[in-house]
């Protein structure tokens, strides 16, 4: 099968979060499978022209009334099998994302032009399409950046009939963030150069405003999401960011496929951020000597003793941040003040939060942060920490608590979306588990939560090693999930 991925993040050349990790693990899966994949991203600014080959001659991309125009180039992702690679098209447009940040920056955190820039970007991997004469049997997009994707396929590129390239190309659109919906006032519609009539066909029409995820909702020919659990809960009112209606009535299209890890890259035997690969015939050592690590470069006693709670997230509401740092009713205080822990945090994101947590990193002695994003740092806060901790207020699937799952280091979460899918909560009677779960989102039911998994630390130590390794014995790995998407793909080929 030829298969389009039209995003805007993924690994290695563009990151915000999980998103960019699970369309190039995917991906890499997918042509290990033998299918030919090919992804299409914009070249951001920090991607670096000169590591890529372009493509000969200019590409004109309709946008609006009129015609931007914008260069190609290319590259093979790393870690794709060497006789199918996957092929990484770039989209490079000097006005649109020759700038810092990719949908934003601290000053500006929502580009006032993002739906310009990202109707231009759908628009163009049809182009790419056209100009490498290369046509996908099916378009997968993700998130409301590439949505537009589904609706430029459903609505022009297939109203064109067989003489259309597109007319027998299927398309599918996952949802990694339904609290994102690229939601903006109609008079950006113009720049999608799409007409009236398709704003209310597609269901862009949102009380007055323009909702790009909503028309991608509507015009993909199948939905996914990133877990099972996740799928359910957005059909619901409570968690589903007033679409739930739009997810109910597509029920019979939509499903959650558990996302993957990418072994390559994460997975303890091989890593090389950190001081000395383990597995699990030399769990201990390599634990404790990451932990050491992880204590001397965040500037903490270096006590094998004392459990470190470990934290690499971004710094939003999603996070479950305001009940963990809000300031005066945040839980991080006391669980700080009131038991014999360490408690470090790697993660960038809301400008409050980042002054609360550095805030309280300067008066607490046994917590401490590093904000921004260290790919490298982030490796050894999942080998060095003896718990991670994940208090999400919603989680489509997440991935840090697969990857801590995977260095052995049980996760403390709330039980919600994909973490209630990966994660086994303690039972105290029975010693089984892999982690420690919560429902409730608040305040007292973090600090329980981490209260109880550093009570079993102090008193059940062997029970805390057993829930090491069956956390390592899950197997997260892509196989899996890629089968089940080539199955979906298959579902809706045209
Ligand atoms: P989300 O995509 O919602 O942020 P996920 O758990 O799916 O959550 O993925 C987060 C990804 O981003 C992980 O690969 C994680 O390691 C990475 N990450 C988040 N914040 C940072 C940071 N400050 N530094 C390094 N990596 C980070
Ligand atoms: C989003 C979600 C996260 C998920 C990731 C990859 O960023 O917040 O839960 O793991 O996408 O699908």
């Amino acid at each position: 099968m030829k298969i389009l991925m039209a995003s805007s993040e993924a690994h290695p050349y563009a990151k915000t979060g999980g998103l960019a990790d699970m369309v190039s693990a995917l991906s890499i899966t997918l042509a290990k499978l033998g299918h030919e994949v090919r992804i299409a991203i914009p070249r951001y600014y920090g991607i670096d022209r000169d590591s890529l080959a372009p493509l000969e001659g200019a590409m004109g991309v309709p946008v609006g009334g009129g015609e931007e125009w914008c260069a190609v180039y290319t590259a093979d992702l790393p870690g794709s099998p060497p006789k199918n690679p996957v092929r990484v098209c770039f989209i490079d447009h000097e006005k649109f994302f020759g700038r810092d940040g990719i949908y934003g920056n601290p000053w500006e955190p929502d580009f006032l032009d993002n739906p310009r820039r990202f109707s231009f970007f759908s628009r163009a991997v049809f182009q790419l399409c056209r100009k490498t004469g290369w046509f996908p049997d099916l378009l997968h997009s993700h998130d409301w950046p590439s949505a537009l994707v589904n609706v430029y396929l459903k609505f022009w590129e297939r109203p064109l009939g067989e003489r259309g390239e597109f007319a027998k190309t299927a398309s599918v659109l996952t949802v990694h963030n339904l609290g994102y919906q690229g939601v903006y006032g109609k008079d950006n519609y113009g720049c999608t150069g799409l007409g009236w009539d398709v704003f209310y066909n597609a269901g862009f029409e949102d009380w007055d405003m323009m909702n790009i995820l909503k028309a991608g909702l509507y015009s993909a020919d199948k939905l996914s999401t990133v877990s099972p659990h996740y799928a359910e809960e957005t059909k619901t009112q409570a968690q589903g960011f007033h679409l739930d209606g739009v997810l109910r009535y597509r029920s019979a299209d939509y499903s959650g496929i558990l996302n993957g890890i990418d072994t390559a890259v994460w997975n303890p035997a091989k890593d090389a951020y950190i001081p000395l690969k383990y597995g699990i015939s030399n769990l201990a050592e390599g634990k404790a000597r990451a932990k050491k690590a992880l204590q001397k470069e965040f500037g903490l006693p270096l006590s094998a003793e004392v459990p470190v709670i470990g934290m690499v997230t971004r710094l939003t509401g999603q996070k479950g941040v305001g009940e963990l740092f809000g300031p005066g009713y945040g839980s991080a205080w006391a669980i700080c003040r009131d038991m014999k822990i360490q408690l470090v945090l790697l993660g960038s994101g809301e400008p409050w939060c980042e002054n609360e947590v550095q805030s309280l990193a300067s008066r607490l002695p046994n917590f401490r942060c590093r904000i921004g994003y260290r790919e490298d740092l982030s490796h050894l806060v999942e080998a060095g920490s003896d718990f991670f901790l994940m208090p999400s207020r919603y989680e489509p699937c997440g991935l840090n608590q697969m990857y801590s799952l995977a260095y052995g280091t049980p996760p403390i979460v709330r039980n919600t979306g994909g973490l209630a899918d990966t994660v086994e909560n303690y039972n105290q009677e029975t010693g089984e588990g892999t982690g420690f779960m919560f429902d409730d989102l608040s305040p007292q039911a973090i600090s329980d939560t981490v209260g109880w998994a550093v009570w079993a630390w102090y008193n059940q130590r062997p029970r805390i090693e057993a829930m090491r390794v069956a956390g390592m014995k899950k197997d997260f790995s892509w196989e899996k999930s890629a089968k089940k998407y080539v199955e979906l793909y298959q579902s809706c080929l045209r």
